[in-house]
């Protein structure tokens, strides 16, 4: 993924001092994202994510490293956060990291918005939202599907920062740089998923680019829990927890989504936690070197036990740091992309104008 190349390159331009926008531009060279839109992890191909993690790895140790904590690489776009649902961390690292990329941003919620109850449509909404001219639109909707309806109707790149039950694409992404970053390594690799697989779009998206990058996923959950038929999907399915973590590199715990339908598929949270909560017990079940992530946020004591969260084989604070590197260099790529593609359509027109 980051190749010994790509990182012998970044080290000597480091070395250098070479400004952090021209380090950028090297790195990227001529490779460009092969989608405007980032919806399902399914449109990304390993060369995307291969890109991504190198831009990434850029903000990580160039950023903070040289100085200004403002850069001017999206001067003058705008950026619209359309959270219809609550978020704390993705809503906020694309926030931040928009305004450290020097973009003007904008967030707009249900509650507010002429969305509520003005009832103006969604569809109306997108075609109001692309009036303005954006540069990209990051949507998170209760409703599988909303942000690729969106991008049918407007013309700027849309991410999509969580849909209902279906994908979340940027967590998935950050927990695979994750991955990658502790095990130095993404096939072969054996990981388990805990928990509610039905209500979560964190395990949906994740079991795709783990399958994607030639990782061995196994599911773990109550069975009322798991959907019909995930074997197709290529994962083995677990109802015993002591059996499920058992030599894993990686233990990756989902929040029990109570405040969805997952109340009605357990007989109780407590039965629930005494059958799937991480234990330190069942974590020595799983290799040495075994990770412990969590999407967030955390149910304590229910998902994961408060001594494993906050113990040295968790790497849930890392998780939130690398998201907000994903999601810097994601917005980096694609707005800039966008911008690129606008002025070539400019020049050929005023070519053939002339
Ligand atoms: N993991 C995640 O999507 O968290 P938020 O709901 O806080 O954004």
């Amino acid at each position: 993924m980051i190749d010994d190349k790509f990182k012998v390159l970044f080290a000597a331009l480091m070395k250098k001092e070479v400004p952090f926008e021209d380090i950028l531009d090297t790195i990227r060279g001529e490779d460009k994202l092969s989608v405007k839109d980032v919806i399902s992890v399914d449109d990304l191909t390993i060369e995307d994510i291969q890109l991504i993690f190198r831009i990434t790895h850029c903000f990580k140790y160039g950023f903070e490293e040289q100085g200004p904590k403002k850069l001017g690489l999206l001067k003058g776009k705008a950026i619209l956060n359309l959270f219809v649902e609550d978020s704390t961390r993705t809503r906020i690292s694309f926030e931040i990291a928009g305004k450290e990329l020097g973009a003007d941003t904008i967030n707009m919620g249900k509650s507010g918005s002429s969305l509520a109850k003005k009832g103006e449509t969604l569809n109306d909404t997108a075609r109001t939202i692309d009036s303005m001219n954006f540069d990209c639109i990051i949507i998170r909707h209760n409703s599988p599907g909303v942000p690729q309806m969106i991008a049918k109707e407007v013309r700027c790149p849309i991410i999509n920062g969580g849909d209902g039950c279906h994908e979340h694409p940027t967590q998935a992404l950050l927990d695979l740089y994750t991955i990658y970053e502790k095990m130095e390594k993404l096939k072969g690799c054996e990981v388990v998923i805990v928990g509610d697989i039905s209500h979560s779009r964190v395990a949906g998206s994740l079991i795709r680019i783990l399958n994607k990058v030639g990782a061995n996923v196994c599911i773990a959950g109550p069975a009322t829990l798991i959907p019909f038929g995930i074997e197709k999907m290529g994962v083995t399915v677990y109802h015993d927890i002591e059996k499920a973590v058992k030599d894993k590199d990686v233990i990756y715990a989902l929040r029990i989504q109570l405040e969805r339908a997952a109340k009605a598929f357990i007989p109780t949270v407590r039965e629930y936690s005494k059958m799937f909560c991480i234990t330190p017990e069942r974590l020595k079940l799983a290799k040495p070197h075994c990770i412990v992530m969590h999407p967030g946020p955390i149910n304590r004591e229910v998902d994961l036990r408060t001594e494993v969260m906050e113990g040295p084989q968790s790497v849930v604070e890392e998780q939130v740091t690398n998201g907000y590197n994903i999601r810097l260099a994601l917005l980096y790529l694609i707005v800039k992309e966008y911008e690129e593609k606008r002025i070539a359509r400019w020049e050929q027109r005023r070519a053939r104008a002339v």
